[in-house]
């Protein structure tokens, strides 16, 4: 396991965030994730400003393991890493993706949900994978299922989990962390609601900590 899936795997969740005004808002989310005790993002490049919002994450609380998801190119790739991100997500399994991350030394976990996808994971040398659309992929079910002929995997899955399902995710052997964005929704992030991304992040921490105990 690499030192950032040991670190995000230590964690246990994963907070896929969506920033439209990072100058406003990234130090604030920053500080109120790690006041969770949370120190890790995925800031999704849906966002224009998804660069930027690295660059301010990680400057305002840079002992925090910030990474880029829904990078969809190469080019992507380039300025997250520039921006400081230290992993990258991708939605899907993208091989030339992949090889690129791993020429230039930055964990890459892409989106695996399928035997062709694990199998292809598998030749491109990936020990932990996101599973995604977790829920609407299979859920839990699949995950175990996938599991069997697919042992050497670590899985993140992200896509319908809430503090409702994360004591059950998190209890699967196989799940190294839950990534989702309920922690860090539109509404609380448009609304500047950082105390309760705070609660919400300490209620997760909690949920790991009594299923890993
Ligand atoms: C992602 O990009 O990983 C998902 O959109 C997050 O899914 P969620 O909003 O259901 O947590």
């Amino acid at each position: 396991m690499s030192n950032v899936s040991e670190i995000v795997t230590s964690i246990g969740v994963v907070p896929v965030i969506k920033l439209d005004h990072p100058q406003r808002d990234a130090a604030n989310l920053a500080n109120a994730l790690c006041a969770g005790g949370v120190p890790v993002a995925e800031v999704t490049f849906r966002a224009a400003g998804a660069a930027e919002a690295i660059r301010l994450m990680a400057e305002a609380q840079p002992q925090m393991l910030v990474g880029a998801g829904t990078v969809l190119t190469t080019a992507q790739v380039d300025e997250a890493i520039a921006a400081g991100a230290k992993f990258i997500v991708t939605p899907g399994l993208d091989p030339e993706i992949v090889r690129y991350c791993q020429d230039k030394g930055i964990d890459v976990f892409p989106g695996c949900t399928t035997p062709t996808d694990y199998h292809t994971a598998y030749k491109l040398g990936l020990k932990t994978l996101k599973f995604f659309p977790a829920e609407q992929s299979g859920g839990l079910a699949k995950i175990k299922a996938m599991s069997a002929p697919f042992p050497m995997f670590k899985v993140m899955p992200t896509g319908g989990i809430s503090l409702k399902n994360l004591k059950e995710y998190i209890s699967c052997p196989v799940i190294c962390a839950c990534g989702g964005s309920y922690m860090v929704t539109a509404d609380l992030i448009n609304n500047q609601k950082w105390d309760e991304i705070t609660d919400l992040c300490k209620k997760s921490v909690e949920i790991v900590k009594e299923a890993r105990a």
